[in-house]
């Protein structure tokens, strides 16, 4: 079955559909209230940097006259801890203060498996002279196998190149099958590759979490 779907730059109307998006499929495709109540800390902590800092590599892709995915990416990765250190965490970690998201148990619990995947080294990265940029993407579940995703990669690939940019990661799961198929068929190097425990308390079986990179 084809589709009829296009792929444009982001505009600022945009922001809410990839922030709705992006919590309907952060749990491996699924939606993000598995393990965090309230899906404002996750859009705004991880979701604000390629909306309002870096809207010039954000995709979405329309169909049926509404936005059914997107690929937000960045290219330097220097600016982009910047942003995060010094504007966009502390202002969420200000409202989380106030009392503006709900935490529960869920978020407390993912928080603290964060940490600790963290502190075993179990988040592998790139290297980023070689790869210094990195985008999320993200499909609404009806839309999934349609060829939207790949041509949103081969879109921004493309940009990245003639911008010269020598490389580009990505951070994903073995559970994200689909993704993981399509990064292969797409040129993707698995670059590191770490077993976890931290999704054992929701899927009750280790999983690697994995980083791709594609040299530019
Ligand atoms: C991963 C994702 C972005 C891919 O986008 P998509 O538009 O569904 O993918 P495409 O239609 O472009 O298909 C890409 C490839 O995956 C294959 N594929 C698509 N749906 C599939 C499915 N359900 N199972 C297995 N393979 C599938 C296609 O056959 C194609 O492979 P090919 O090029 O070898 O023929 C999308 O499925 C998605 O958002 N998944 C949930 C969230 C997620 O995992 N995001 C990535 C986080 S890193």
């Amino acid at each position: 079955m084809t589709l009829e779907y296009i792929i444009r730059p982001y505009c600022p109307n945009d922001r809410e559909a990839i922030f709705r998006i992006a919590g309907d499929t952060a749990y491996f495709g699924e939606p993000i209230e598995a393990y965090m109540e309230d899906r404002r800390l996750f859009t705004d902590a991880f979701y604000t940097f390629y909306t309002d800092y870096e809207p010039e590599h954000a995709r979405v892709a329309v169909a049926e006259d509404q936005v059914v995915g997107f690929l937000v990416g960045c290219t330097d990765p220097h600016r982009y801890r910047g942003v995060m250190g010094l504007e966009i965490l502390p202002k969420v970690g200000a409202r989380l203060w106030r009392g503006y998201y709900q935490i529960g148990p869920k978020t407390r619990r993912y928080l603290w498996e964060v940490f600790k995947a963290f502190i075993k080294g179990e988040l592998p990265g790139a290297d980023e002279t070689l790869y210094p940029a990195h985008f999320h993407i993200n499909i609404a579940s009806q839309w999934r196998g349609f060829g939207i995703g790949k041509t949103l990669i081969v879109t921004y690939l493309q940009q990245l190149i003639e911008s010269g940019v020598p490389g580009v990661y990505l951070q994903t799961t073995s559970q994200n099958k689909t993704a993981c198929h399509l990064y292969e068929s797409m040129g993707f190097r698995l670059l590191g590759s770490k077993r976890t425990q931290m999704w054992r308390w929701l899927i009750q079986e280790d999983i690697e979490n994995r980083c791709y990179g594609r040299r530019l």
